[in-house]
């Protein structure tokens, strides 16, 4: 892995949320006990919606935090000393995408929110296709070595 131009900890606080975030967005499918993960000792719980429905929005609270301090700290100073790489760029729409179906999918889950059925489909639709294409453009990053987002131009 290439040394990046800002600190490690946030990438690995950054990989973390996001391999957790993918990993308990497909147990909730359900994807564990179809496959009988949920059959390996110690892992039942990966079957069970309601925890890791629970530890889906822990997890994604943890990714927000992490693209806030980001945030603010390209606003402050990094953007002037570092540039976005094209697969960083195409890596933050689509992590904004994903960021704005995961909390409109939120509001779905509320009590007392009725949405239209094709509008519930779709935004299911979007995360999930977001995570299939995150889950590539990830991987072409990793294999062309340019899995860091910014660099010094
Ligand atoms: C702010 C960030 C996010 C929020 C608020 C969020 C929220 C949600 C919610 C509410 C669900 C549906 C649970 C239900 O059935 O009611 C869901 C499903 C899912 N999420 Fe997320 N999510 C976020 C980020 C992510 C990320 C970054 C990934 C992948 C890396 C991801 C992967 C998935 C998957 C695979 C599913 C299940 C497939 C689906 O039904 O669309 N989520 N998410």
């Amino acid at each position: 892995m290439k040394a990046r131009p800002y600190p490690g900890w946030i990438t690995r606080l950054f990989i973390f949320a996001m391999t957790a975030l993918a990993a308990t967005g497909m147990m909730q499918m359900p994807l564990a006990k179809r496959y009988f993960i949920s059959e390996i000792p110690g892992l039942s719980w990966t079957a069970d919606f309601f925890i890791v429905h629970k530890l889906h929005y822990i997890f994604a609270i943890l990714l927000l935090f992490v693209v806030a301090l980001v945030v603010v700290h390209w606003l402050r100073d990094w953007r002037k000393q570092l540039a976005l790489s094209t697969l960083g760029r195409t890596r933050v729409i689509i992590l904004g995408g994903l960021i704005i179906s995961g909390c409109l999918r939120v509001f779905r889950n509320l009590p007392n929110v009725t949405l239209n059925p094709d509008i519930v489909v779709t935004i299911e639709w979007v995360h999930l296709a977001l995570t299939m294409v995150m889950g590539g453009v990830a991987l072409a990053a990793l294999i062309r070595k340019q899995s860091a987002y910014a660099r010094k131009p």
